[in-house]
Parts: C-alpha cells; structure tokens; sequence
C-alpha cells in the first residue's frame, strides 16, 4: 500500500487484534478469503436494482455473486427457495430492520420489541433510534425475577397494544429463545413475527440454537458476529405468507423495494461476495465444531465467575453471551470501571446495561462478554476457565 499514513495505522489495529483478548460479544475474526473478497475489484461496480434487473450495464458478473450469496443463504439456513426470499444488500444490521419497518409497519405503527436497557437494539424501536421517531416502540423486557423472557406478560402487552410487528431476538440475551411462543403470541394478536437473529445466526447455522425459521415471518441478521462474515445483513422473508383474509402479503417485493429503492442506492457487491464466502465457511464441515465450541466456552466462562462469586444474569448462558454484573447494589464495581480495568490488563469487553439497571447506561452495572472470537482462535474450556480467574483478579475491589 503506497498511503503510509493508513498503512500504519491498518498495522497498529492488526497489532492491538493481536495483543489482546477479544471477549467483546458482537465481534469476530474474519478469514483471508472473506477479508480478500472485501478488498476485490467487485467494490468498483455499481449495481442499482436485483439480480438480471439492474440500472446499470456490465453486471452479469455481479449478477451472478449476488445470486449465489442469496442461494448459499438460503441453503445454510435450509430454507426452500420457493417458500423463502433474501435480500442480500442491506448494508449493515441496523438499515436491514429498519428497511423491514419501511416496508410492512405504516409510518407512526407499533413495533413491539424488547427495550434497549433490557437486551434490545436500538432499532427494536427505541427512541433515539430512527426505528423509535418513525414508529411507535412498545416495550418489553425479561422478569424482574428470573431475568428471562416471561411470554405470559409479552402476550398480555401484545393482546392490549396490537402492534403491527414484534421483534424477538436481541442484542444482550444470553438465553434460548421460544421461538414457538412468541408466533403463538403474534398469531393471538394479529401482528407479523420478525426474528432479528444477529447475534445467534452463526449459533444457528452450526445447529447449536434453535432455528427461528419455522416460526418467523422476516429473520434479520447481521453477518460478523457468530457467522463470522464482513460487517453486512441478510434479509429473509417468507413469500407464502397470507393475510388474514387469504392475500399474499408479498413480503419478499416489499422488503426488495424498502431496501432498494427506498434505503439505498447501490450495493456493496465486494460486501456481498465477502458474505457469500462466510456463508461457504459457515456451510463446511468444520462450522459446527465451531459453533459448539463457542457455547461450550461461554458456559464455562460464566460457570467460573459464577464460582467465583460473580453475579451472572439469567443465571448462565445458552449462547455465545453472557451479561455479569460487576456492581452487584454497591458491593463491586460499576460496569464501565469494570470494562477500563479489563482493557488495562489486555481484555476487551464493553459495559452493559443490566436488567432493571439502577445506574445510567453510560456507567450501568454490568458487561457483557461473548466468546464467538476468541473461540476462532481455537480457544477451548480450560483457557476460558482461567480468563474468567483473571477477571476475578482485575475486577476485585
Ligand atoms: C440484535 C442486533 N440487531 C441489529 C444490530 C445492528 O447491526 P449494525 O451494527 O450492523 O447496524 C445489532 C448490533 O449490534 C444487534 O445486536
């Protein structure tokens, strides 16, 4: 590279990648293959429209990545083409659950979804979010109790608000998912069952978590936390999906045109080849070990600062998640003393929210770790079992 300027500073970030451990949940290490396909001549094309309908001429080429990235997709996930569409050129995750609000929830709509301080994104609908100034959030949260998911309170909410589409699956969850309920729930109050499965896609792909497919109407995903992808999102939408009344709701053309021509412009084509990649890895014979692994170190990690006598929410884990609250009401410390400690002694984590946080989000109570990237770097139990005695060091008062 002959801008030495950037050169170097691409150097000193691969150099700190290295140096550290990365417990920081929605990250990962991408392959040379999906990093040479980001960095290909593909980032020249523009490519307006879909697939064989394009605005601009000479993409044949790109026609056929784009196709093969949604074919790939569809097959990872074991979805029927003629029962299930993706759109592949979302962006990022954040303009893919958006681009699903444009496209099915009339502008000043409900969406239900889990609230930010809870385990939420922010395009779940909350209000500093576009999702929450263009659409109206109801909230919901786990219980105070058990910190998981109470479905017998969602479907109350949901049954008294009505809300055009509820939003399950979230940013700092650690727990399995009843996917089945919560179609139950948008079935009782007419609503469409969105599944934003980025955290977990990966988790899915490998067979280690439930899949939302059966029960969801749209999965949204990003695709470089578990999946181990570029920074992009995948779109799915069911096309045989009727109204009340019988119509096709013509999911898929709706998200198509949400997407492009009301979101963005053209797609990132060398983004989308990087994702066709992920997905060919994700698909290979070593994917499912990979997967397994990452659930099998975040439960021992959360077992031993369990052991340790460090509070962890829900519990325990079923993912590649897990939410510890360090400030325990007074007796530690707070979540973002917590994280500079961390990254003093070489561990990248961040602050989180915990439920029913008593503190404000830019200082809460916890953090949350994840071991998606460190479990790419062939870390097994036992070296998750001593980092989580080397949090208990850095982190005692
Ligand atoms: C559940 C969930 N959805 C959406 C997003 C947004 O993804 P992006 O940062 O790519 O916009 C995130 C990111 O952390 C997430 O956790």
């Amino acid at each position: 590279m002959k801008d030495t300027q950037i050169k170097k500073l691409i150097n000193a970030e691969k150099k700190r990648q290295k140096s550290v451990i990365n417990l920081i949940a929605s990250e990962n290490f991408v392959s040379r293959d999906v990093l040479e396909a980001l960095g290909s001549e593909l980032t020249n094309k523009y490519a307006e429209g879909y697939p064989g309908k394009r605005y601009y001429g000479g993409n044949a080429i790109i026609d056929e990545v784009e196709s093969l990235c949604q074919n790939r997709a569809l097959k990872l996930f074991k979805l029927k083409p003629v029962e299930w569409a993706v759109n592949v050129q979302a962006l990022s995750g954040s303009p893919a659950n958006v681009a699903v609000y444009l496209a099915l929830v009339p502008i000043g709509g409900k969406i239900m979804g889990m609230s930010l301080d809870q385990g939420g994104h922010l395009t779940h609908g909350h209000k500093v979010s576009i999702s929450g100034k263009m659409w109206q959030q109801i909230p919901y949260g786990v219980d105070a109790k058990t910190e998981v998911l109470n479905y017998d309170d969602i479907k109350a909410k949901a049954m008294a608000e009505k809300p055009a589409i509820i939003v399950a699956g979230f940013t700092a969850y650690p727990r399995q998912i009843d996917w089945k309920k919560f179609r139950e729930i948008a079935d009782t109050c007419g609503a469409l069952l969105m599944v934003d499965m980025s955290h977990i896609a990966g988790l899915v792909a490998g067979g280690v978590y439930p899949t939302p497919f059966e029960y969801a109407d749209i999965v949204t995903t990003t695709t470089h936390k578990t999946l181990r992808g570029p920074r992009s999102a995948l779109i799915f939408s069911r096309k045989d999906r009727k109204s009340k009344t019988g119509e096709l709701l013509d999911l898929d053309k709706k998200i198509d045109r949400a997407v492009f021509p009301g979101m963005q412009g053209g797609p990132h084509e060398n983004a989308i080849a990087a994702v066709a990649v992920a997905l060919g890895e994700a698909a290979g014979p070593t994917f499912k070990k990979y997967a397994r692994q990452v659930v099998a170190n975040a439960k021992i990690l959360a077992d031993e600062l369990s052991r340790l006598g460090w509070k962890i929410i829900s519990g325990g884990t079923d993912s590649h998640l897990i939410l510890v609250d360090t400030w325990m009401n007074g007796t530690g410390i707070s979540g973002k003393e917590a994280s500079d400690r961390l990254e003093r002694a070489g561990i990248i984590a961040n602050k989180n929210a915990i439920p029913f946080d008593s503190r404000p989000p830019t200082d809460p109570s916890g953090i949350r770790l994840g071991t998606a990237a460190e479990t790419t770097r062939g870390k097994k139990e036992k070296y998750f079992q001593k980092i989580a005695q080397k949090i208990d060091m850095v982190l005692r008062k």
